[in-house]
């Protein structure tokens, strides 16, 4: 890789990485910088599809009702009305990338129209998908159009560890970022690059979890770099829980698509009973509302797990519509067509992150965070089923926009280079992975569905102690991938456990049995973490929403 080659560096592969390169690479030339391979990304494994506004029965009103009272009333008023505004304009966008979303017969003979799917806390069939495998087709989609694209590069295997900023230098300017150090993982080295704008799209943290739906990507790297930085990170509290996540001894972290549900699937308890019919939309209630549920029923019944249910749908229809999660299944035993599928809840989702606008621009002049990475507030305090690919689009498009107008400086000429570990051969990898384990199992037991105050002051205190240990470590140690995704899952954790204890209610996601109602003094207040500061919060002008926790 040629260091100063670049006038944008985008860190992540997945839709929001993918999209805003291709956006943007008419105004220079785009490194994409992955961890991994190119495909593997949060974004691949996404299987319901994406939300927008484009059924005959439906507005962008009525998408912004659903996503507001998802959100418990704390969405950003104007995160929600720009991005579901736009979103229909984006899918049509991608469409014309390459994009091939599923179809079906319409009312008028010959003619086809979009299979539109549902799912929880939506009022309307809304759901763009590509079978049980949109995920796969959006990157399939993108990646063929950016290899024919001369402007922009993908280096795989390279790791964005920190970024660059004038307060790292120590110049004496206003803060911004300049550019970041990256491990170039097959060649073992330290790369330092400059850049007029670096682009954070490194997805979530689903892997500060014992379980969850995420592949092991999802370490919130961007976060943790972001935070590093001094770049506020907000409403860290709000992680998602997906109430269905296949229940397996084999089966590591596979979900079983809201779509389910969305077309008719029940959730029963060991005995065959569906307890959720006592919810007003029964087992279409809000994702967070769901997971709380099956959460109750099994501690109440002692079970391990709860059973969907679709066998009532016809065998064809289930094996056309869900191919992938059907094969899936029967290659752990169990057919969706005969038999319930085992499932239990699992962190699938951050809906907090780097603070930024609908533009993606953060604090620090230099640095864009777009999707999950980022925190636009269209989710508020619960997201709504598949708005986040929704939102990357939207956002990472408007970021590129905006970057037409935005005055962008070069980089500084002396960046420092990499100052390399006092012991570059120590490598402790049964250190690494038991404080890997150590933090997602105190995560998934005192930070998880329901917390208590007493809970999160007890992770708080093994969580903090970890991160001296881990960072003591972190300067003696040679740089590994594994390495830097401990420090930065412990630095996330952290600021998950902050955030939590910072929000004194429930609301949404974060539900705290000391405070099992909403307070109105926070219904539009967003936590606040700031490096070096207490955390605190910010209020916000919110869309009229649900104000029940
Ligand atoms: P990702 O797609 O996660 O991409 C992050 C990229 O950053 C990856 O390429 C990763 O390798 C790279 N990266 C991370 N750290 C570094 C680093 N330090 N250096 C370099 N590269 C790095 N949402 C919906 O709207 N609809 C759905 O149907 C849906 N289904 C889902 C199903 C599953 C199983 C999961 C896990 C999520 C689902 N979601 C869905 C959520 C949605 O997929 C994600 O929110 C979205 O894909 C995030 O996209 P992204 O581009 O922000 O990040
Ligand atoms: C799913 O298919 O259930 C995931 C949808 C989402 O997370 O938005």
């Amino acid at each position: 890789m040629d260091r100063d080659d670049y006038r944008f560096i985008v860190l992540g592969s997945g839709i929001a990485g993918l999209y805003f390169s291709l956006k943007v690479a008419d105004q220079g030339k785009v490194a994409i910088l992955t961890k991994k391979h190119r495909a593997e990304s949060n974004t691949n494994y996404a299987q319901g599809g994406i939300a927008a506004a484009t059924g005959p029965d439906d507005s962008v009103e009525q998408h912004i009702k659903d996503t507001c009272a998802a959100g418990v009333g704390l969405c950003r008023a104007e995160a929600v009305q720009t991005i579901l505004t736009e979103g229909p304009a984006r899918i049509r966008d991608l469409i014309e990338l390459g994009m091939q979303f599923s179809r079906r017969q319409s009312a008028v003979p010959g003619e086809k129209e979009w299979d539109l799917g549902m799912e929880g806390g939506h009022s309307r069939r809304r759901i763009l998908h590509a079978q049980d495998i949109t995920g796969k087709e959006i990157e399939r989609a993108l990646l063929a159009a950016i290899s024919r694209h001369p402007n922009i590069e993908i280096y795989e295997n390279y790791f964005a560890i920190d970024l660059i900023t004038s307060r790292s230098l120590r110049l004496e300017e206003p803060d911004r970022c300049h550019g970041l150090h990256v491990l170039d993982i097959e060649e073992r080295r330290v790369l330092t690059l400059g850049a007029q704008a670096v682009v954070i799209a490194t997805g979530g943290c689903g892997k500060a979890y014992l379980y969850t739906t995420n592949p092991d990507i999802a370490t919130g790297d961007g976060v943790a770099m972001a935070w590093r930085a001094g770049v506020p990170v907000t409403n860290m509290e709000f992680i998602q829980f997906h109430p269905t996540c296949l229940y397996h001894p084999q089966a590591k972290t596979f979900l079983i698509s809201e779509a389910i549900r969305g077309d008719g699937g029940i959730i029963k308890n060991l005995k065959g009973h569906p307890f959720m019919d006592s919810y007003p939309l029964k087992s279409l209630e809000r994702r967070d509302v769901v997971a709380r549920a099956i959460d109750q029923e099994m501690k109440r019944k002692g079970s391990e797990c709860v059973y969907l249910d679709i066998t009532h749908k016809p065998a064809p229809f289930l094996m056309n519509r869900f191919p992938h999660i059907y094969q899936t299944c029967l290659r752990y035993g169990i057919d969706i067509t005969k038999e319930s599928i085992p499932i239990v809840p699992a962190a699938h989702y951050q809906c907090g992150g780097i603070r930024t606008d609908t533009e993606g621009l953060t604090d620090l002049p230099g640095l864009l965070a777009i999707g999950e990475a980022a925190c636009t507030g269209l989710h508020g305090a619960n997201r709504l089923a598949s708005n986040s690919l929704l939102e990357a689009l939207v956002v990472a498009h408007r970021a590129a926009e905006r970057l037409r107008e935005l005055p962008l400086q070069d980089p500084h000429p002396n960046l420092a280079p990499w100052a390399d570990a006092p012991n570059p051969d120590k490598e402790e990898g049964v250190v690494i992975r038991h404080d890997w384990n150590e933090i997602r199992r105190v995560m998934w037991d005192y930070v998880g569905i329901v917390r208590t105050r007493r809970r999160l002051e007890r992770a708080r205190k093994r969580i903090r102690h970890l991160q001296d240990e881990i960072q003591e470590f972190y300067r003696q140690a040679r740089l590994t991938p594994d390495l830097l995704e401990l420090r930065n899952l412990v630095t996330v954790a952290d600021l998950i456990v902050q955030a939590s204890l910072t929000r004194p209610e429930s609301r949404g996601l974060h539900y705290i049995l000391d405070h099992p109602q909403t307070d109105p003094e926070w219904s539009r207040r967003e936590t606040l973490l700031i490096r070096g500061r207490p955390p605190s919060w910010t209020s916000i002008a919110c869309s009229p929403g649900s104000g029940t926790a």
